[in-house]
């Protein structure tokens, strides 16, 4: 079947920030605008753009100028925008309710041909289920934690691995002079991706993911024998989903209808504990939002820039209801339905795991 003649192109963004996101606006409007002619409508704040006033914009190739090694998104975004659950005030209340018609309307309103919608799995997920209600959706992968199955890499995790590398790095020479624990706590929630690679970056002594249950007893016995043998700091990177054997995660709150509960207190509970278990002097840095935030790096432009450039190639072949990915070294395009399917977590008995093992880092 022949792909429809395409003249307006939507974008928008979703879900939690990461670095590249700019570069992925800037490949779609360069491309549609340069190669095929066709308008780009940039719409702010994720779908809530689509439901109020005021929130959509012409993008020419001068909008997308010098933003390519800025941080965030120029269109900005919305972790609580799910259209299928929105929230609103009605009679003093908040009331939840479905507004994807409103969506569906509001882009045959904008006479879209297509909408790039550039988000994390929750984003997606949504994209995923206007798509099976007709939207023209081509979707594209972003979070710092990589932890989307479909593709290899999402860009944004290089750039919070270099954050959390460089704290690590940092952390090293005060533990050292002051004998330490010092435990870095780092985004990714149920997923250990940033925890396992700037760990093993780092060169932590210990590595805490979700994947991987810890006992505290164990890591208590690594410090210990890193102080026998005259090694007086040692260091733990500790993800935010992390838990110990038979315990559970940590959430900073209790979240809402809306919005999923934060994680984040491991790394304090882990240096309370290290503190009472083993006597040592312990510390905790939480690194949070530092990590999505900052100039891309060139890999993670890179690969913003190939998906923003594939998914309107995408757009032009009428391959929709699909979402672009990097496979090995090529980019290429899976189903929503398939993108969206299961969690990417570390394989424990993977090469990675066992490469730090191997190292001597105490995992679980
Ligand atoms: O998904 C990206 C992420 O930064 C997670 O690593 C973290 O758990 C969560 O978002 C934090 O969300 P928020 O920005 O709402 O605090």
């Amino acid at each position: 079947m022949a792909a429809k003649a395409v003249a307006n192109v939507g974008i928008l963004t979703g879900g939690g920030d990461c670095p590249g996101l700019n570069a992925v606006i800037r490949a779609v409007v360069k491309t549609a605008v340069g190669e095929y002619g066709w308008r780009v409508i940039g719409i702010e704040d994720g779908f809530d753009g689509l439901l109020e006033q005021d929130k959509v914009c012409p993008l020419g190739i001068d909008d997308v100028r010098g933003i390519l090694p800025r941080g965030g998104t120029i269109l900005g975004t919305a972790n609580h925008g799910n259209p299928f659950a929105r929230c609103a005030q009605r009679n003093g209340e908040t009331v939840i309710y479905d507004a994807s018609d409103e969506v569906l309307n509001a882009i045959k309103d904008l006479r879209l041909d297509a909408l790039v919608v550039v988000g994390g799995d929750g984003t997606l997920g949504a994209a995923k289920d206007l798509a099976d209600l007709g939207a023209p959706i081509v979707g594209v992968p972003k979070t710092i934690d990589n932890d989307i199955s479909a593709t290899d890499v999402t860009f944004g995790f290089d750039t919070a691995l270099v954050t959390a590398t460089e704290a690590i790095d940092k952390l090293h020479t005060t533990a050292e002079s002051h004998h330490r624990v010092m435990i870095v706590e780092v985004m990714g929630r149920n997923a250990g991706w940033i925890a396992l690679h700037a760990g093993i970056a780092g060169g932590a002594d210990v590595i805490l993911i979700p994947e991987l249950p810890f006992d505290i007893n164990s890591v208590c016995e690594k410090i210990r024998e890193r102080d026998r043998t005259g090694r007086k700091f040692s260091i733990i990177v500790a993800a935010e989903g992390a838990a110990p054997r038979g315990g559970q995660p940590v959430y900073q709150d209790k979240g809402d209808a809306l919005r999923q509960s934060h994680l984040g207190g491991i790394g304090n509970a882990v240096a309370r504990q290290i503190a009472e278990l083993c006597g040592a002097e312990a510390r905790c840095t939480v690194l949070g939002h530092l990590q999505r935030g900052g100039s891309p790096t060139p890999f993670d432009r890179i690969l913003g820039t190939r998906f923003g450039v594939a998914a309107v190639r995408a757009v032009a072949e009428g391959n929709l209801g699909v979402m672009v990915a990097l496979r090995g070294a090529q980019i290429t395009t899976v189903t929503l339905a398939d993108a969206v399917r299961q969690t990417k977590r570390v394989d424990t008995d993977g090469e990675l795991v066992r490469t730090a093992k191997g190292l001597g880092v105490v995992l679980g």
